[in-house]
């Protein structure tokens, strides 16, 4: 009798490890969340904690045991850890485990290399995945096979390693060329996007808070989203109108996670920087996800290291479908300036109040409208004069002032407050 298998991916075998100096201690959700990303079919997670890592195999040999006869029993094709790997490590757990062995930087980069959509995005990832082997390039084909010994199985010899080095060395070079002109296409894009003095809007945040869903709900265009990490990698702009302020530029851009190796952090600061150019960022937050300020702080300490914590920012709480009670709404600071928006980018719920927030937050909202003030509104109206607010004046046959006015929506409601008035009671149309 045969086993039935799933036909979805690499069983596999998931390490994770705790460190007794490790700063942050976190569980193994979000790698196995990786690793289902990267389409492995994880099998066990092994856990485990140590007072630092082992030099040669990085985990104990008790551990070492247990993994291998997990793998051996699971009949596992790959043992995947939740930590970065040294290329020594890597080939010993290889030849100990006699599995392939991938390390968090090594599955990132596959997760990357499966979503990568642009050209650029492409090239970035080649290029760190090359950067990635050439570390790991010394272990060879042998320590990997069964059958030890006779012709031909005896590894690759000085030569061949030799020539897979240069000709890494020399695809990582055109590589590097090439995107050093994707770069400077993509500062004329910037430059002429700014002459144009069209405002840019970016969408930053964790990854899986449904920046892509957003992005496809607010600017009705039908972007790839999956109910996957890194549903996006490349930043994708779009067109969006805003009623009161006209086009923006909608940028989406690649999720944040925790402790993202640092080498992918610069093989990604394309889209990063992006972010940090932008006139305003939406960081959108999973508002149902039990690490919700965590995963804030986090994507603020990473704006802060790109530079990025100079751009206004308006939180974005999404999920509020899955909240037992949020409402769609706005709140707001003392000023009275919008500083989170709550939304529900799946179900379109709030949309318009984060149009309405953006419009408020990229410069002035600007009423253009005409106003009918009976007598007794006298005083809002000497007002709006006051504030050279009034383009034109005349009265109708009920010797109503109709006010054609002009004035930042801000202090329209200031001098509505300080008049006593409240909206409702002025007649207004759009003029
Ligand atoms: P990365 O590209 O990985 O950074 O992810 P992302 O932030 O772009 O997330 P994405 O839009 O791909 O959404 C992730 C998952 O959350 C998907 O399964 C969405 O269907 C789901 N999702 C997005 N918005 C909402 C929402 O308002 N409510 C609920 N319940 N789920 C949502």
């Amino acid at each position: 009798m045969f086993f039935e298998r799933p036909d979805s991916g690499d069983l596999a075998v998931l390490v994770h490890m705790d460190f007794h100096d490790q700063h942050e201690s976190y569980g193994p959700e979000e790698f196995i969340e990786l690793a289902i990303s990267a389409g492995a079919d994880p099998v066990a997670v092994v856990t485990g904690s140590r007072q630092r890592p082992d030099s040669r195999y990085f985990v104990g040999t008790g551990k070492l045991d247990e993994i291998k006869d997990i793998v051996d029993r699971e009949e596992a094709e790959v043992v995947l850890f939740d930590h970065a790997l040294s290329p020594s490590q890597e080939r010993n757990l290889e030849s100990a485990l006699q599995c392939r062995v991938i390390d968090r930087t090594g599955l990132i980069l596959d997760i990357f290399a499966q979503r990568a959509r642009t050209h650029e995005g492409k090239l970035q990832v080649e290029l760190a995945q090359l950067q990635h082997t050439s570390t790991r390039l010394i272990r060879g084909w042998t320590h990997l096979e069964r059958q030890k010994g006779g012709i031909g199985m005896r590894g690759p010899g000085e030569t061949q390693l030799e020539t897979d080095r240069r000709l890494l060395r020399e695809r990582i070079k055109a590589i590097q060329k090439r995107l050093a002109k994707v770069d400077s296409q993509r500062d004329q894009n910037r430059r002429s996007r700014s002459r144009s003095a069209v405002p840019t809007v970016s969408l930053v945040g964790y990854t899986n808070a449904g920046k892509s869903t957003l992005f496809n709900r607010a600017t009705g265009a039908d972007v790839f989203a999956a109910d996957q990490l890194f549903a996006t990698l490349d930043p994708t702009l779009r067109r969006l109108d805003v009623e009161q302020i006209g086009s923006i530029v909608l940028a989406d851009t690649v999720g944040f996670i925790r402790q993202l190796p640092h080498r992918l952090v610069k093989a990604f600061q394309a889209t990063l920087k992006e972010s940090s150019e932008a006139d305003l960022l939406l960081h959108v937050v999973d508002a149902a996800d039990i690490s919700r300020d965590e995963n804030i702080s986090h994507v603020d300490a990473v704006l802060e290291e790109i530079g990025a914590n100079e751009v206004p920012v308006l939180k974005v709480f999404n999920k509020i479908d899955a909240l037992p009670t949020a409402e769609p709404r706005i709140d707001r600071d003392a000023e009275g300036n919008p500083y989170r928006v709550w939304l529900s980018a799946r179900d379109g719920l709030g949309i318009d109040l984060l149009k309405q927030a953006i419009a408020e937050l990229m410069g002035e909202d600007v009423m253009n409208e005409t106003l009918y003030l009976s007598n007794d509104l006298g005083r809002l109206r000497a007002m709006l004069f006051e504030h050279g607010a009034v383009r034109s004046e005349h009265f109708d046959e009920d010797g109503r002032s109709v006010l054609n006015v002009r004035l930042p929506k801000k202090d329209y409601l200031q001098l509505l407050a300080r008049a006593g008035t409240s909206e409702d009671q002025v007649e207004a149309a759009v003029s």
